[in-house]
């Protein structure tokens, strides 16, 4: 069996690259089906949840090479497929091929791709959207059905998901007719998917606010996009530099966003100031709770930050609290942490995080991609000896992560266990 060790205690220190963002790339893939030629995407990072959504597309007939983070997808001869219900489940932007095979076939199967560790994860709301673009929906034990040309229409989303914003978007930019969605999700992954799919040829507006207005147009053309990098991943290192006291460079950073989270990160304890292509941080060596902190849609703290930071305010000097309102489910992390000595009470969807002097090096198990990311942090500043098993959950969306911190000075590597 894998794990990862960590020898914590060392101060992380130096450079380091960005890898490009899961979140936009993911429905990027799913778009390409829409594209009846080929789509490149730079500085596509290579993860397992990529390379499971393109074992998903090959099996539609789509082509791909992978090379040296550059994709090239071509999507000429595409057909209808209907998802292993074991590789959907896997990976959730799995689910983006409704959207997509309905602009392109007005047809649609997909296995029902179900729950995870952090939630049950529905999909009540991109069924609405899809209905309201005059779509058939018919959903069986472990699969939907959908048929229908999607047909420009007035659309209201409830509740701002970023995974329906981005179905809705990929039903209507071909659709017949014009598609004003209120309410849309605004994070900047759902931004750069629109950015994606107007350098491809569609017709969108209001591209970052909760309106969006796209013209349907017949067929959208080869597209080659860079991606931006990863802005959780980018977060994930300034958590480091913080619970490690170290000081990083992380490049390849333009158009990154911070926004929801660099100003509490700043007031916990990081110096950081992002430049044009890079970000430079320090951490100042001491930790400040955070009285409240709420984690909300964009442009409010992320919830995929939310472990990250739980895992530096466990060494803080004094009480916080966590209030996690997106995932019904996301504190699995708290009996891992609190076998390293951390002192977190979890009522409800409130965690209280009594700040510790030290984290002690254990064997903890990751659950889930965030919060397995936020053990590696609390082992690089425990002290001691930290074995993190279930680490295929990080490499989920996390790139030679091992590697790129041992760069930084950490003692950390990925063992197998006879
Ligand atoms: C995306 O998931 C991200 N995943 C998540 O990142 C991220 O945490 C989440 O957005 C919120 O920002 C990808 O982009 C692949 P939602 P998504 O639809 O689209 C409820 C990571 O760690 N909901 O905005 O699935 C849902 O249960 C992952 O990188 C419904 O009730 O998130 C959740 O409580 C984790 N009905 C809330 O909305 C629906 O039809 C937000 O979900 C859809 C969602």
């Amino acid at each position: 069996m894998t794990y990862i060790r960590i020898k914590g205690g060392k101060r992380i220190c130096g450079e380091v690259t960005l890898q490009g963002s899961k979140n936009a790339v993911l429905p990027m893939i799913a778009a390409s089906i829409l594209i009846r030629g080929v789509t490149v995407i730079e500085n596509c990072p290579d993860i397992t949840d990529v390379r499971e959504m393109l074992m998903q597309l090959q099996q539609t007939g789509a082509r791909y090479t992978f090379y040296d983070h550059v994709l090239v997808i071509d999507c000429s001869e595409v057909f209808l497929y209907d998802g292993e219900k074991k590789e959907a489940s896997k990976t959730r932007g799995s689910v983006l091929f409704l959207g997509a095979f309905l602009g392109r076939f007005s047809e649609a199967r997909i296995s029902y791709p179900g729950g995870c560790v952090i939630g049950s994860r529905p999909i009540d709301l991109h069924c609405e959207l899809l209905r309201s673009l005059g779509v058939t929906i018919s959903e069986q034990e472990d699969a939907l059905y959908a048929c229908g040309r999607p047909a420009g229409a007035e659309l209201f989303l409830r509740s701002p998901s970023v995974g329906a914003t981005e179905n809705a978007i990929l039903a209507a930019v071909c659709a017949k007719g014009r598609t004003v969605l209120h309410g849309a999700a605004t994070e900047p992954e759902v931004s750069e998917l629109c950015s994606f799919l107007v350098e491809a040829g569609a017709k969108i507006s209001g591209i970052g606010t909760n309106i969006l207005a796209i013209d349907g147009v017949e067929s959208l053309h080869e597209v080659c996009h860079l991606l931006t990098g990863d802005r959780i991943v980018a977060g994930t290192f300034l958590c480091a530099a913080m619970v490690t006291g170290g000081q990083i460079t992380i490049h390849g950073t333009k158009g990154v966003s911070l926004t929801g989270f660099d100003r509490t990160l700043r007031r916990v304890g990081l110096y950081c100031e992002q430049k044009e292509n890079c970000i430079l941080a320090t951490g100042i060596g001491k930790l400040f709770p955070v009285d409240l902190l709420v984690t909300a849609p964009y442009p409010g703290f992320p919830t995929d930050m939310q472990s990250l930071l739980m895992a530096v305010l466990a060494l803080a000097d004094g009480e916080s609290r966590l209030c996690e309102t997106v995932f019904e489910s996301r504190f699995k992390i708290v009996p891992e942490l609190n076998l390293m000595g951390a002192a977190i009470e979890v009522r409800d969807r409130m965690a209280v995080i009594h700040g510790v002097p030290v984290l002690t090096g254990a064997t903890v198990m990751a659950k889930e991609l965030r919060g397995g990311a936020a053990l590696l942090l609390a082992g690089l500043a425990a002290m001691g000896e930290t074995r993190v098993y279930g680490c295929e959950n990080i490499a989920r969306g996390y790139e030679a992560i091992c590697e790129r911190l041992c760069s930084l000075g950490a003692e950390i590597d990925q063992m197998e266990e006879a």
